[in-house]
């Protein structure tokens, strides 16, 4: 029995000292390209302090290029990638972004090995690994599940108002008036992206779940009536909402302010709100701030992954995969997620440490796991570059013209040039 413990110990003592030559092995850089930058970084740095730890000769290049969804950062990220010089890492949301921009330009390393060697492929949803897979190879590891149809309010200001939150739009729509003669924005939006993203959140609500999945698979047509009835609804959201006033001059962040502020009763944004309202403005979920699912879309949850792949040609591989084994363990999950916002894409970190989620994120969870599941058009998961990028006109057109068939007949343009819906 001794003889057994001693073993044991020895191996323990052999597997760490291993484990601690290896991560003193490594040195030089490691340069991590992000859009999480200002209020956005708390998370991503607690993850990098946790890197420091374990590589304390590696320097760590925090390169963020700011902008809410990846807006700018995107188009830095091309700009390298085309010209020879990818970062050691990049953050990539799961799905097409991912594979139908940069694995089907062959820009990507195949991760399948170092999945089987950390036992991710049984750590991660199949369903997940599916949208990083592309014959076999596997090309990214995601960090978190984040939620985009999702309202949130002041629930104070809203007892103060006596209007209950809106269930469905007809709901939001009726209420509008209330707000309106108050002189509060009843839906507060920001730039341009945050604009497609209520898009999203409208067109989910009318089409429901099936026919917003139909749209990139050919099921749902880009310009039947469905479709026109998305664009007409969201017309009538607009209508109460600041869009034309100042709309365009607020960040996602400045947006969230005007709810917590009482000058604006709703915001439609993705649960980054929760870390942005948590982390940085120190409210607690349910009291500091309230959230519901989007109107119309209780029951489904809209949901995208931000990963980290290797390019090809990353200048410190090994620092890089180092990075990498981080983020797809328990720990970089547990450490990242609770001041993210999101919950994380391992199925084993909440339960390793429940006491670090927070109210919100246990509800977020328990939603991604009875939830009907659907991916995020702005951000990612359901459609290429291609398709998200021409989408900024089709909303030029609505916004210009407020013709819902002139939008919808701007989409079925862009699914054609794009082959992003399917079947067309
Ligand atoms: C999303 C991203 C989130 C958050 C958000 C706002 O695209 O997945 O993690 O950063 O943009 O910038």
């Amino acid at each position: 029995m001794k003889k057994r413990l001693l073993l044991v110990c020895l191996l323990v003592l052999a597997f760490s000292v291993v484990g601690v030559s290896r991560a003193q092995d490594l040195s030089g850089q490691l340069e991590i390209f992000s859009w999480w930058a200002g209020d956005e970084g708390p998370a991503l740095e607690a993850l990098i302090a946790l890197y420091n730890e374990q590589n304390p000769n590696v320097e760590v290049i925090n390169a963020t290029v700011t902008g809410g969804s990846g807006v700018n950062a995107r188009a830095v990220l091309k700009t390298r990638m085309l010209g020879g010089t990818p970062p050691d890492t990049f953050q990539v949301h799961a799905g097409e972004e991912l594979t139908g921009t940069w694995v089907v330009a062959d820009r990507m390393e195949n991760l399948a090995d170092l999945y089987a060697a950390q036992g991710w492929n049984d750590a991660f949803p199949a369903d997940l690994i599916n949208l990083l897979t592309v014959d076999g190879g596997i090309y990214s590891v995601p960090v978190n599940i984040h939620r985009s149809n999702v309202l949130w309010y002041n629930p104070a200001k809203i007892e103060e108002w006596g209007v209950s939150v809106p269930a469905t739009w007809d709901e939001f729509l009726a209420a509008c008036p209330t707000f309106q003669e108050a002189g509060v924005t009843p839906l507060v939006i920001g730039e341009a992206w945050t604009v497609n993203h209520l898009w999203e959140s409208v067109a989910l609500g009318v089409l429901g779940a099936d026919g917003w999945a139909g749209i990139w698979t050919g099921a749902t047509s880009p310009n039947g009536p469905e479709m026109t009835a998305v664009w007409d609804r969201f017309g009538e959201v607009l209508a109460c909402s600041n869009i034309g006033e100042d709309s365009a001059g607020l960040s996602w962040q400045q947006a969230i302010d005007q709810v917590v502020a009482g000058t604006a009763a709703f915001n439609i944004m993705g649960d980054w709100a929760a870390g942005y309202m948590t982390t940085t403005l120190q409210l607690e979920p349910g009291t500091g701030f309230g959230y519901a699912a989007a109107p119309d879309t209780a029951g489904n949850f809209l949901w995208l992954s931000d990963s980290f792949g290797l390019p090809v040609g990353a200048p410190n591989r090994d620092n890089a995969i180092a990075w990498l084994e981080l983020l797809g363990s328990v720990e970089g999950q547990n450490a990242f997620n609770p001041l993210k916002g999101s919950i994380p894409a391992r199925v084993d970190a909440v339960a390793a440490a429940p006491e670090l989620y927070n109210a919100y994120l246990q509800s977020a969870a328990s939603d991604w796991s009875s939830n009907r599941l659907v991916g995020s058009l702005v951000h990612g998961t359901a459609a290429n570059e291609r398709f998200m990028g021409d989408f900024n006109q089709v909303m030029e057109i609505y916004l210009a013209s407020r013709s819902s068939s002139a939008a919808a007949n701007a989409m079925a343009a862009v699914c054609v040039t794009s082959g992003a819906c399917g079947g067309m």
